[in-house]
């Protein structure tokens, strides 16, 4: 090796050893005399000191030095006048005798330390100079622990590892797929997997009995900060299990993660059905490190000729606790934001409990202050807290409220990082109605299984069938979802037929699956974790972007290799492929 040592190695006990250290200059201080240089690897940081008033070959070479040139130096170490307590090498420094230039580097575009000077463009195009900085690696670190642990916890349990193909055919998870044109077969095409559900599914009819993988799935849908076009799941399938034991053993994956990487014990998960989730946070991944939960109205604020109380299905408010205090400009300022078109709320009601204990509403020509001691009431609100109300069509109104309560929580710092509130959200929905399509998709894949006792709603009241469908939830974040599936050709068919499938089109695009049930297929049900997500809430980051080394940007477009680009002419030719577009 060109090196004895790390650069984040060497402590008081080396003292007086000669070593030889490589790695990129941090930074270079000369003194006039004497050249201070901190050179820096993925382990860490040591400080070389250059005698260059004695020693002409240093002196040279120092001069040569810039930011980020790859050096080998050799030296002894010795401990060090003004010592550095925040590094572990802090205490000793390297005179140096020998320094080699391994390689230049021209003067990098952006500051190559924890806060840089580097926009997020920037850095993008530069992403190998950005996974320098110890933010971004650490991230990856935490990752590559992360993945160790998984595997160690689900080998355990006798869990098998088993890659799936990634050039296969159109799964249906609710995104559009990725395509790769066939040159052997012209006019047709490969899909990407959105996920490797029908082959952990076919992986349970063969025996496998318990599957996982850490695993690329691709899907071609708006991106937002928690969502790549390719992203990496922990997939899993078991067969022979009820919904019970998955919820315990990826619970017990989740706990096994924590305890391990973070040294936090969490106890057990709290459990919500789905309707309970909606209803109360308005969202079927409530953030619940802090409770603001809904409070419905209808009851009490109905028929005192307030129209707009009057003629929505749904008045439902928050109690912002504390925030009496709030000036009539702060709450104009909620109002505007949740007005915004991305939210559309028409409007926000409040109430005041101020502290001298009135009562004080934006409605109070409708409103008693007798009328709002009942609101209060409702609300469990004391003095000093602040009701934030909402009018409307129930599935709109609650999504609104939803967000408003995030934006409340996040002002009153409610969602704090190092916070960890992990919730199984249950029962969910078998079916969505799509107003777009005018059908109804499964809600969360057509290959799972709906609660026995609903199949006979399936005709009558399908929106009200529920699932074995559950997902698991941390901080406000979707971290996983799974379900019970069906094994059986008949209930196969007939939920393709619920989803508007002829048997012909669910013969032709789900007939091996359906075929595959025919042979002995084990009664079976699994779960996928999104591994971006669960990175990046251990690591407390907003998007899954810096848990992943070689992210795309919000136009899913990779800004440092330029992809996706066009292809030559002789390229799309072989593939039979005639483009009437040109790139934008
Ligand atoms: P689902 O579609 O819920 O289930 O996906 C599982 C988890 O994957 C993560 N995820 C994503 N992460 C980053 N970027 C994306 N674009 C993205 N899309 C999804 C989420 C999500 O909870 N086959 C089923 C699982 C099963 O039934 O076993 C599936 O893929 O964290």
């Amino acid at each position: 090796m060109l090196r004895t040592h790390t650069c984040g190695q060497l402590n008081i006990s080396n003292l007086g050893e000669t070593v030889t250290l490589c790695g990129w200059v941090q930074k270079s201080r000369d003194l006039g005399g004497t050249t201070f240089i901190d050179v820096r690897d993925r382990y860490g940081l040591t400080q070389l000191v250059l005698n260059t008033d004695t020693d002409a070959d240093l002196r040279e070479a120092g001069k040569q030095l810039g930011r980020e040139f790859v050096i080998k130096v050799t030296g002894k170490v010795l401990e060090r006048s003004n010592k550095n307590t925040k590094i572990p090498t802090g205490e000793i420094e390297i005179a140096v005798t020998e320094l080699e230039i391994l390689n230049a580097s021209k003067i990098p575009p952006f500051l190559i330390e924890d806060e840089t000077d580097g926009g997020e463009e920037l850095r993008a195009k530069y992403r190998y100079l950005d996974l320098r900085r110890n933010p971004i690696r650490n991230n990856l670190v935490l990752r590559h622990k992360m993945a160790q642990e998984i595997r160690k916890y689900l080998d355990g349990l006798d869990f098998i590892e088993v890659e799936t193909p990634v050039l296969i055919k159109s799964t249906p998870e609710g995104a559009r797929d990725f395509v790769v044109p066939s040159r052997m077969n012209p006019g047709e095409f490969y899909a990407l997997p959105q996920s490797p559900q029908t082959f952990k599914q076919l992986l349970m009819v063969s025996g496998f009995d318990r599957y996982f993988q850490i695993v690329k799935c691709f899907r071609d849908e708006d991106l937002r900060a928690d969502r790549q076009p390719e992203f990496t799941q922990i997939d899993c399938e078991m067969s022979f299990i009820t919904q019970e034991d998955i919820l315990n053993i990826f619970e017990g994956l989740t706990r096994h993660l924590f305890s391990a990487v973070k040294g936090l014990e969490l106890g057990n998960f709290p459990r919500m059905q789905y309707a309970d989730a909606m209803r109360l946070y308005g969202s079927d991944k409530p953030d619940t490190r802090f409770a603001m939960q809904f409070v419905e109205l209808n009851d009490v604020v109905k028929g005192k000729g307030f129209s707009i109380f009057d003629n929505a299905e749904l008045v439902v408010g928050i109690n912002a606790k504390g925030c009496a205090g709030y000036t009539r400009k702060q709450i104009d300022e909620l109002t505007e934001w949740i007005k915004r078109p991305q939210i559309g709320a028409t409007g926000l009601i409040y109430c005041r409990y101020n502290e001298d204990g009135t009562l004080k509403s934006s409605v109070d020509k409708f409103y008693s202050e007798d009328e709002l001691t009942n609101w209060a009431a409702a609300f469990e609100a004391e003095q000093g807290d602040l009701i934030l109300i909402l009018a409307g069509e129930t599935d709109k109104v609650r999504k609104q409220l939803n967000e408003l309560r995030l934006e409340v929580g996040g002002r009153l710092g409610l969602r704090d990082k190092n916070k960890f509130a992990p919730l199984w959200v249950l029962d969910f929905p078998l079916l969505e109605w799509d107003e777009e399509t005018e059908r109804y998709h499964a809600m969360h894949h057509p290959f799972t299984s709906p609660k026995p006792e609903d199949i006979a709603l399936l005709d009558t009241d399908p929106k009200n069938v529920r699932a074995n469908a559950y997902d698991l939830v941390i901080n406000g974040t979707e971290i996983g979802g799974g379900s019970i599936r069906i094994h059986d050709r008949a209930l196969q068919s007939l939920m393709f037929k619920h989803l508007g499938f002829s048997p012909e089109e669910a013969q032709k695009q789900f007939g091996f699956l359906m075929d595959a049930f025919e042979y002995g297929a084990p009664p079976h049900g699994g779960i996928a974790f999104g591994f971006d997500r669960l990175t990046s809430i251990f690591a407390g980051l907003d998007s899954i972007r810096d848990v992943i080394a070689f992210p795309k940007n919000n136009s899913g477009r990779d800004v440092m290799i330029d992809s996706p680009s066009t292809i030559a002419d002789t390229q799309l030719n072989e593939l039979k492929i005639k483009t009437t577009v040109s790139p934008a």
